[in-house]
């Protein structure tokens, strides 16, 4: 695992930026892995500021996130369908038919989750992941104990991550109790993979993915078993590992 140390939050966003575009100079057809949450919000934010200025072509690349509330119909605010385009898709030269998302509305949840894995598949698998991570080391919706060898796959969000992502909504009742997630198996299966860590609430989890063990308790942790993982995370992150 490599680990790349910026002085902070905008240091880290602009580091992770430069690593995701050079990688799309170099792969202009590269199929790209995105996280939503806060941490890569500024890394999309200088994506966007690269493609004002420099015109970094999105035109071959294609997209596939890494997760979705069920239920939440994709015009709603809190949706990740609508918070990639707000926060990337609309501001870039991507055609809308190159980005791909879980529906959390399609009328059968387990054969989404099914086609899901099977277009990650067909398009020829990820080439690099952007991955965040939770307090309790999730990674996508994977929570602790989901089984390593998971695939696309309908969750029960744990309490912890529905009260971290109560902040985007009115209250804690809205935020929805089900989600679709490419399963550990499916990120583990991405060529090459790009962790996001910035603040000191996340230094505990770094500190215990950095630890070495691989445990179901803390997912994150299959990491250690990636030939391919680049960590970028800001001083207050990375507190713990010194
Ligand atoms: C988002 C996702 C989550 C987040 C994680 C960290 O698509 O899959 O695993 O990456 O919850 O969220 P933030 O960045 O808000 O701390």
């Amino acid at each position: 695992m490599r680990i790349i140390e910026a002085n902070n939050y905008q240091e880290m966003s602009n580091l992770a930026a430069e690593y995701i575009i050079k990688k799309i100079h170099h792969t202009p057809q590269m199929n790209l892995g995105l996280a939503t949450g806060s941490t890569p919000l500024g890394t999309y934010s200088e994506m966007i500021e690269d493609y004002e200025e420099n015109r970094t072509s999105y035109a071959h690349v294609r997209t596939f996130n890494l997760d979705e509330y069920v239920g939440l119909e994709i015009n709603h605010p809190n949706s990740y369908k609508y918070f990639m385009k707000e926060n990337l898709f609309d501001h870039i030269n991507i055609a809308e038919e190159h980005t791909h998302i879980p529906n959390g509305t399609a009328s059968n949840i387990e054969k989404e989750c099914q086609a899901y894995e099977d277009l990650i598949e067909n398009q020829g698998g990820i080439d690099l992941q952007i991955l965040g991570i939770g307090n309790n080391g999730h990674i996508g919706f994977n929570e602790p104990r989901t089984p390593f060898e998971s695939k696309t796959h309908k969750v029960k969000l744990a309490e912890s991550t529905r009260m971290a992502n109560a902040r985007f909504f009115n209250s804690i009742q809205e935020v929805p109790t089900h989600a679709i997630t490419m399963g550990i198996s499916t990120i583990l299966k991405s060529k090459e993979i790009l962790l996001l860590v910035s603040g000191e609430g996340k230094s505990e989890a770094v500190k215990q993915l950095l630890n070495g063990q691989k445990n179901e308790n803390f997912p994150a942790s299959v990491l250690n078993i990636h030939q391919n993982v680049t960590i970028i995370g800001d001083k207050k992150a990375l507190a713990g590992i010194k």
